[in-house]
């Protein structure tokens, strides 16, 4: 191990922002929307939140836990409780690699996006369909796309090689702030909207008759995706918390800002959808072919647009960063790499899989497994196996292999016992957390 001093945040600020920058991501401002749209709405909320309260949180404790008391990446911190569980923590470092394969390429297209906002070649189409066919076409086009995505993972470098106090820490320190305002600008333009009470209805009025068993386990997913769980990525930010940083108060601080913001996303676009009068469960294609064609519609459709993609922009920046770190700790720590050299052959491992990625919308598409294009198989196999499989193993891990008393030293803090949080969520870690997660996989499976 080296013996330099290893960076830390600068504070509790510093680490909520940072943290909450890592979950805070496509998954909030894309993927939510369409996932509550296609479950009935405001009752998929409720079952959310207490997916949130069951899983979620119980599991991101157990990371900051482990994260903290090892102070090391996510390998050696698997590695030095127990070595047969090393396994969990590689596993964690693959699947961010894998996920970083796909989740580059859709950052590329919200750059590309943002792009043709502000020259004004998206406010140039007619027609709903005229955006659709401008869709497909760019993402099956060869160059474009690539080239933005290959832009966006440089950007992600520049700030991961700066280190982590100057670079992630920094960063985040902007860029988050600025998301937020973004955010609300927009969300208070979609409340303005005509459509805005019928949006908020669908989204706050619980309607129980949507909701099937299988929108549970979609919410449990979510809740895993959106809040950066299972993948080390946890795990590593918070090996850089100081001693005294409150991790329960900081698990709840980051939960609540990520449902915040998906929950404003949600308040832009439904009432968006609800005045062009949409179905809101339009899929993922809502944000690069609905969202701006119905921008057209309205006064400004440059500044609207062109705002929209920098708030996507912004979040996909964040959870890019907090996927890329973990690798690069790695072989920064493991390896013995400087950190230049680490995030170096990061980047270029990274290089190769996104530009086969990209390229396997369009020239590449012939290129099939289990009748996927590697794009969608990189999002069917992170999101819907290897996400389950290590959560389940992290909470098995914190439940049953983690000594007891590290879990208490790391959530009393020094401060206070707490033991009724630590009971609880023991407990949950060790019985709750292990079935729903199984019952995800299987589900994933069509075996439920
Ligand atoms: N949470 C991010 C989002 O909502 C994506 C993400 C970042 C992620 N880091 C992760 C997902 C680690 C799973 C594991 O878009």
């Amino acid at each position: 191990m080296t013996s330099e001093k290893r960076s830390t945040f600068g504070g509790k600020l510093a680490a909520v922002l940072v943290t909450a920058g890592g979950s805070v991501g496509l998954g909030n401002i894309w993927r939510f929307p369409y996932v509550t749209g296609e479950n009935g709405g405001g009752a998929f909320l409720l079952v959310y939140c207490a997916c949130l309260l069951l899983l979620g949180i119980p599991v991101m404790l157990a990371e900051f836990s482990i994260g903290r008391n090892a102070r090391s990446n996510a390998v050696e911190a698997y590695r030095r409780v127990s070595g047969r569980w090393s396994w969990v923590g590689y596993l964690a470092l693959a699947a961010s690699f894998l996920i970083l394969g796909f989740y580059f390429v859709v950052s590329g297209w919200t750059t590309a996006y943002f792009v043709r906002s502000v020259t004004g070649e998206l406010a140039a189409l007619d027609s709903a369909e005229a955006y659709r066919t401008a869709f497909e076409s760019f993402k099956a086009s060869p160059w474009q796309p690539l080239l933005c995505a290959l832009f966006f993972l440089w950007i992600t470098h520049a700030i991961i090689v700066k280190g982590v106090e100057k670079g992630i820490e920094r960063s985040a320190k902007v860029m988050m702030p600025l998301l937020f305002a973004v955010l609300i600008a927009l969300t208070v333009r979609g409340l303005l909207m005509p459509g805005a009470a019928e949006g908020l209805k669908f989204l706050f009025m619980p309607d129980f008759s949507n909701l099937t068993p299988r929108s549970f386990l979609v919410a449990m997913g979510q809740a895993f995706f959106s809040l950066s769980l299972g993948f080390g990525a946890m795990i590593t930010y918070s090996s850089y918390f100081k001693p005294d940083t409150d991790l329960v108060g900081t698990a709840v601080e980051v939960s609540v800002i990520d449902t915040l913001v998906a929950v404003l996303a949600s308040m832009l676009i439904f009432p968006t959808v609800f005045t062009a009068g949409i179905a809101p469960e339009s899929g993922p294609s809502l944000v690069f072919i609905t969202l701006p064609a119905i921008f057209n519609t309205m006064p400004w459709p440059m500044v609207w647009s062109a705002c929209f993609f920098l708030l996507l922009g912004l979040a996909a920046l964040t959870s890019t960063i907090s996927l890329h770190e973990p690798i690069t700790l790695y072989l920064h720590e493991q390896k013995r790499m400087s950190r230049l050299t680490a995030a170096r052959v990061t980047t270029a491992g990274l290089a190769v899989l996104v530009t086969l990625t990209s390229l396997s919308l369009g020239v590449l598409n012939g290129w099939k497994m289990a009748g996927m294009n590697l794009f969608d198989l990189l999002d069917f196999s992170t999101t819907n196996i290897l996400l389950p499989v290590s959560a389940l193993a992290t909470s098995i891990f914190a439940g049953w292999v983690l000594d007891r008393k590290v879990l208490q030293r790391q959530l009393a803090n020094g401060c206070s016992q707490r033991t009724g949080i630590l009971n609880v969520t023991v407990f949950l870690l060790r019985w709750i957390c292990p079935v729903l997660l199984l019952c995800i996989f299987f589900d994933n499976f069509g075996l439920l």
